[in-house]
């Protein structure tokens, strides 16, 4: 087969410039830009708008049609039929376990729910106002310090360990972020749970008392998990690759890749979008906030509202929507609260106004899971954690896939704008 080509014609140079094309197996042909340097340009995309970063097997995105696949298999089927933990074993090992698989992963899993004691003690320094966040990137990265024998990233053995610990590890981690901002013990896993039932056994538990968990409650947040297992080149991932391609230990990777998701513009717009029901406070103003988002002079915007890729409905929030309904229903009393009637009716109104309509700006997957997530009792300074826990398997995949396979450093370039060269001023 012929390669494809691209050919590039600049204004001032003698020949076109050839750049192959290959096609993906879904989505856009890519344009290989690489050879471009040796002509002496480079290209231009600040955020990323048409940059494929890397090769990869694991998540394809049509963001105008509104899909998403997991190793090929629709987000829709995944919310409906699978569950976390075997999603995690999808996204890690590119297919679906069998039952013995299954069962052996997950108890593999299980197996690595407990953490150091010594990383009981980081807390003691942690002011109990910390917010969860500050806490969960600090220990996600400290897990490098107890595991320093089983780095070698070119070992698929140690690989596979690092998956199944952190894994295992980060609802624990995640659940004493939480008891230690309220002042509660610490709850040890209990590994006869499932891995949802043990995350809110950890959170909700006291010493002093059983906790029971709620089955509704347990696959909602499961549910929350998977829909946000993974999501491709997201900025978060993308962190944790760039991190990854210098060769760091995972465990500094996965740190970074939690400081990048705790912004507003990414994993952090769950915990913003209660911030901002909050602040409408009542229906009435909420006419208001939609005239500053509106307003190009204002630098407000809607939060929950929009995403980089989906032009369209994303389909994790469809799902989402649907068990928001349904949280609400079976939490009954609070469903009525002022909280969730300005959520239901802003939904309204961006579905309807035509500001919302023409830029193709939906209610996004974290517009509801910040609701969910309220309803169920999860503090909102969680939510942003929930999400990290979610996405612990995705930046695992991704980390593997490129570290397992031939990669280089990371290294974007710059167009330059700065003084041109200058002699210093001696005086
Ligand atoms: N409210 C009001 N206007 C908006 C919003 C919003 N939430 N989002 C985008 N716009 C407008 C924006 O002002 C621009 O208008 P104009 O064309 O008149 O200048 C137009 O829509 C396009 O916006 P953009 O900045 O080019 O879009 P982007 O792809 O760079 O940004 C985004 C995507 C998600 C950062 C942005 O929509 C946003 O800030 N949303 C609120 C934060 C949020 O909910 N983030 C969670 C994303 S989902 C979780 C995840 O995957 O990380």
């Amino acid at each position: 087969m012929t390669e494809r080509k691209a050919q590039l014609t600049v204004e001032g140079h003698d020949k076109p410039i050839d750049l192959p094309i290959y096609p993906g197996t879904l989505g856009p042909d890519v344009v290989d830009v690489r050879g471009l340097i040796k002509s002496g340009f480079l290209t231009y995309d600040p955020g990323f708008m048409s940059t494929a970063s890397c090769e990869s097997d694991i998540t394809y995105i049509n963001g105008g049609e509104g899909v998403l696949l997991y190793r090929g298999y629709p987000i829709e089927q995944l919310a409906e039929h699978s569950s976390f933990l075997e999603t995690c074993y999808l996204l890690l090992h590119g297919e679906l376990p069998s039952a013995g698989e299954r069962l052996e992963f997950e108890n593999t899993i299980r197996y690595h729910t407990m953490v150091d004691q010594g990383v009981h003690r980081f807390f003691n320094g942690f002011p109990r106002n910390a917010h969860p966040m500050s806490m969960l990137v600090s220990v996600v990265g400290a897990l490098s310090a107890f595991y320093h024998d089983e780095l070698d990233i070119s070992d698929p053995t140690q690989r596979t360990l690092v998956a199944q610990r952190i894994i295992g590890k980060m609802p624990t981690l995640a659940a004493m972020c939480y008891k230690h901002g309220i002042g509660q013990p610490f709850m040890y896993p209990r590994n006869a749970l499932s891995f949802p039932e043990n995350f809110l056994h950890m959170m909700f538990g006291t010493p002093c008392e059983e906790n029971a968990v709620s089955p509704v409650l347990a696959r909602a947040i499961d549910l929350i998990f998977l829909l946000h297992a993974d999501h491709e080149q997201n900025a978060s991932t993308s962190t944790v690759r760039l991190a990854g391609s210098t060769g760091a230990n995972p465990y500094s990777c996965f740190a970074a890749g939690v400081a990048a998701l705790w912004g507003p513009a990414h994993g952090g717009a769950n915990e913003a979008v209660l911030k901002m029901l909050g602040e409408i406070g009542t229906e009435s103003r909420i006419d208001e906030f939609i005239r500053r988002a509106k307003d190009p002079n204002d630098p407000y915007r809607l939060m929950g509202f929009g995403h980089r890729v989906y032009k369209n409905f994303d389909p994790r929030a469809k799902v989402m929507r649907e068990v928001c309904n349904d949280v609400l229903e079976d939490v009954g009393e609070a469903a009525d609260n002022d909280l969730f009637r300005i959520a239901r009716r802003l939904e309204q109104i961006a579905l309807e106004d035509d500001y919302f309509i023409n830029r193709k700006l939906y209610p996004n997957v974290d517009f509801y899971s910040g609701i969910i997530l309220k309803a169920l009792g999860i503090p909102t300074s969680m939510f942003t954690v929930i999400f990290a826990m979610g996405r612990t398997p995705g930046w695992m995949a991704h980390w593997d896939e490129m570290v397992g396979g031939a990669y280089r450093i990371g290294r974007p370039r710059q167009l330059y704008r700065g003084p041109g060269m200058r002699d210093y001023p001696v005086k």
